[in-house]
């Protein structure tokens, strides 16, 4: 078939592994999908910084504008994050006829409706699982796989930072800022933490989330937020001597209102859970998300949450989708029909 043509935006951790792994698998790739799969840019700040890869010659580009206006661009991967120049980005890609494979969890959450409408205007695909939980398939499950299902609850171990300090406090005694500065060391947390620790990473993530697992949309500014600066190492140990764990988590649900009517509520905060719970033996900087249903039961997803090539497995996994969509001359997934359900403010009723 014809080449797919690919752009991405930003050459970070997760870029880097990203250009990575369309030059290391690109007959792997083309053969899956049926075409050759082209890198033809890489949009970045600077050209001279330093990159875990090396971008082939004549490949890199500060002009992101003009890479996305491009006419031959069939494909857009953005992951720089954030939400600008990142939502004018997309918005001109998809203007342009390019479908959108993105992992921004920032963006989605405080405005996914406007990237859905202008891919469903445009009839191009916007995919997105690498947003939530890094390589662990979890949105095209809740879309998808349990979309037959009624979904009645999601708890969500999906920031990996947090989890990191957590455990760390949990199996050595320590105070938060000591194994905030752990984490710092390791690279898992960033120099400014205030994103993970203060659980707006968690929430962008719950938010999203929540909108597919009870279809229905729900922002970042409808979740309840409480992050982990405040839990001590004093209750670290009295969640221990009760049987208990303490994790950050995204708790998504629906609740029956007075009327008998069924709200949706969201909250990220530190809760106690049992250690005989399957997300207690999540451990370091890993995710799992735990799913209630009323004809599957209980399911959980588990696995690297965060980092370069794990989040670049999940972007890669979309761009295979949407190339089999061109093939088969149709558009997927960007926003399913969705139901008229009350979110409660700040997940409370
Ligand atoms: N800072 C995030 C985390 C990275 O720690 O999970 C993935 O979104």
């Amino acid at each position: 078939g014809k080449p797919l043509k690919v752009a991405v935006l930003g050459c970070g951790s997760v870029g880097s592994q990203v250009v990575r792994l369309l030059e290391e698998q690109a007959a792997d790739l083309g053969a899956r999908v049926g075409a050759p799969v082209e890198l033809v840019g890489v949009a970045v700040r600077r050209l001279d910084a330093a990159r875990e890869v090396e971008v082939p010659e004549g490949l890199l580009t500060t002009d992101a504008e003009g890479l996305v206006a491009r006419a031959d661009v069939d494909l857009v991967v953005e992951v720089i994050g954030g939400i600008e120049p990142a939502r004018s980005l997309i918005l001109s890609a998809l203007e342009n006829g390019a479908s959108v494979v993105t992992a921004n969890k920032a963006l989605l959450a405080e405005d996914g409706p406007t990237l859905f409408e202008a891919a469903a205007k445009a009839g191009r695909d916007l995919y997105y699982e690498a947003a939530v939980a890094g390589a662990i398939p979890i949105l095209r499950p809740l879309r998808e796989s349990l979309a037959g299902d009624k979904v009645t609850r999601v708890l969500g171990i999906v920031n990996g930072t947090t989890n990191f300090i957590l455990d760390k406090m949990d199996s050595s005694g320590a105070g938060f800022a000591d194994a905030l500065e752990e984490a710092q060391e390791l690279g898992y947390a960033e120099a400014d933490p205030t994103a993970d620790v203060e659980g707006f990473d968690a929430a962008a993530k719950a938010a999203i989330l929540a909108s597919l697992a009870f279809h229905t949309r729900v922002t970042a500014s409808d979740v309840h937020r409480e992050g982990i600066t405040e839990v001590s190492a004093a209750d670290v140990a009295s969640a221990t001597e009760m049987g208990c764990v303490v994790k950050l988590l995204a708790i998504c649900e629906l609740r029956e209102q007075p009327g008998g009517e069924e709200a949706v509520s969201v909250r990220v905060h530190p809760a106690m859970i049992p250690r005989s719970h399957p997300l207690a033996s999540v451990r370091e900087a890993y995710n799992a998300v735990f799913v209630e249903s009323e004809a599957a039961g209980q399911l959980m997803f588990y696995g690297p949450g965060a980092g370069g090539a794990p989040t670049a497995s999940a972007v890669l996994g979309d761009l295979v989708t949407v190339a089999r969509n061109r093939r088969e001359g149709v558009t997927g997934a960007g926003e399913s029909a969705y139901a008229d359900r009350a979110v409660l403010p700040m997940g409370e009723a």
